[in-house]
C-alpha cells in the first residue's frame, strides 16, 4: 500500500520555497521538484539505482576540467542542449539555423586573412570554404567575425591531443567589404564524441553509437546582430540521420563538391583533388539595433 508521504512530499518540498525567492528561480525550482518526484514515483526508483545515479553524477563532475566538459556532453547526448537551442531560437525568420556549441570551443584562436589555410601542416583532403554573411534584408555585413574550429582527419580536436602544439584547426576570420569570406582547410570527418567517461558508459548501456557526422563549427557575430552558433555538415555523411547529439538540421547540410581539376585547385592555392563548399549565413539585427534604426528614421522624417 502507498505510504501517505509518497503523495504529499512533493507539495511539502515546494511549500518550503520562500515567497521572497526570485520569481523565475521559484518557477524553475517548483517545476524541477515536481518533475523529479514524478519521475522517481513513475519508475519506482530503487535505493541501488538512486546510489548509482549519485555515483554517475559524481563521476561526471570529476571528469570535468579546463579541457573537458562532461556535463555539457551529458546534456548533448540526452538531447537537452538541442531542446534549449530550439526553445531559444524559435521562428528564426530566415536567419541561419543554430545548433550545439559542443565542448571543444576554445577562446583566443588566431586571426587569419581571407584565403588563408587554417589547417596548414595537417594531413587531410584539401578543402575550400567560401560564402557571405548577410542581414535578413539581404544586406552584406562587412567585418562580421567568423570563429571556426574543426577536428583533424582522424576526428580529433586539438584539445584531445597530447602534443597538438597549442590551438590548431581553429581560426578567426572577418568578412570583407562585400560581406564575403573564404578559407582553406581539410575536409572534416565523422568522429565519436568522447566515450572514455561516464557519458560513454551510458551510451553503451543504451545501445547507442557515439558518432557525429562530419562538420565544421562556426560562431558568426557582428555588431548590432544576434550571434549564430552553428555547424555546416558534409552532405552524404552516413551519420546525418543518427547524430549522437541530435544537432543536424537540413538547412545546415552542405555539398562539399569534389573537384579533380589541377588548374582550379592551383587558382585557390590547393592541390587536386579538392573539395569546395559555399554557404550564406543570415543574421538578424538585435532588438536594440532595430529600435535605434527606427528612432533614426523617425528623426530624419
Ligand atoms: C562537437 O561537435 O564538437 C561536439 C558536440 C557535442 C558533443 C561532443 C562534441
Ligand atoms: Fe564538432
Amino acid at each position: 500500500m502507498q505510504n501517505e508521504l509518497e503523495t504529499t512530499l512533493s507539495d511539502a518540498v515546494i511549500a518550503r520555497l520562500s515567497a521572497d525567492a526570485d520569481p523565475r528561480f521559484r518557477r524553475v525550482m517548483t517545476s524541477l521538484i515536481r518533475h523529479l518526484h514524478d519521475f522517481v514515483r513513475e519508475v519506482e526508483l530503487t535505493e541501488e539505482e538512486w546510489f548509482d545515479a549519485i555515483k554517475f553524477l559524481t563521476a561526471t563532475g570529476q571528469k570535468c576540467d579546463d579541457k573537458r566538459q562532461e556535463f555539457i556532453l551529458l546534456s548533448d547526448v540526452l538531447g537537452v542542449s538541442m531542446l534549449v537551442d530550439a526553445i531559444n531560437h524559435r521562428s528564426s525568420g530566415g536567419t541561419t539555423e543554430t545548433t550545439v556549441l559542443g565542448p571543444f570551443f576554445v577562446h583566443g584562436a588566431k586571426e587569419i586573412e581571407n584565403g588563408d589555410d587554417m589547417a596548414a601542416g595537417w594531413n587531410g583532403e584539401p578543402t575550400y570554404v567560401s560564402g557571405r554573411v548577410l542581414s535578413t534584408e539581404g544586406k552584406p555585413i562587412a567585418g562580421a567575425l567568423l570563429d571556426l574550429w574543426q577536428s583533424n582527419s582522424e576526428g580529433r580536436y586539438d584539445v584531445q591531443l597530447a602534443d597538438s602544439g597549442g590551438k590548431q584547426l581553429r581560426a578567426k576570420l572577418r568578412t570583407d567589404a562585400a560581406g564575403c569570406f573564404r578559407f582553406r582547410t581539410i575536409l572534416p570527418t565523422s568522429y565519436p564524441v568522447p566515450t572514455d567517461g561516464p557519458v560513454g558508459e551510458v551510451l553503451r548501456r543504451m545501445g547507442r553509437h557515439p558518432m557525429r557526422p562530419a562538420h565544421l563549427h562556426f560562431i558568426v557575430s557582428a555588431s548590432g546582430y544576434e550571434t549564430v552558433v552553428t555547424h555546416l555538415f558534409v552532405k552524404g555523411d552516413p551519420y546525418l540521420d543518427s547524430d549522437a547529439v541530435f544537432g543536424v538540421k537540413d538547412a545546415l547540410i552542405v555539398d562539399f563538391a569534389r573537384n579533380e581539376s589541377q588548374v582550379e585547385a592551383q587558382k585557390l592555392g590547393l592541390t587536386a583533388p579538392f573539395y569546395s563548399a559555399n554557404y550564406v549565413f543570415v543574421l538578424r539585427a538585435t532588438h536594440e539595433a532595430k529600435q535605434h534604426a527606427a528612432r533614426a528614421a523617425s528623426d530624419a522624417a
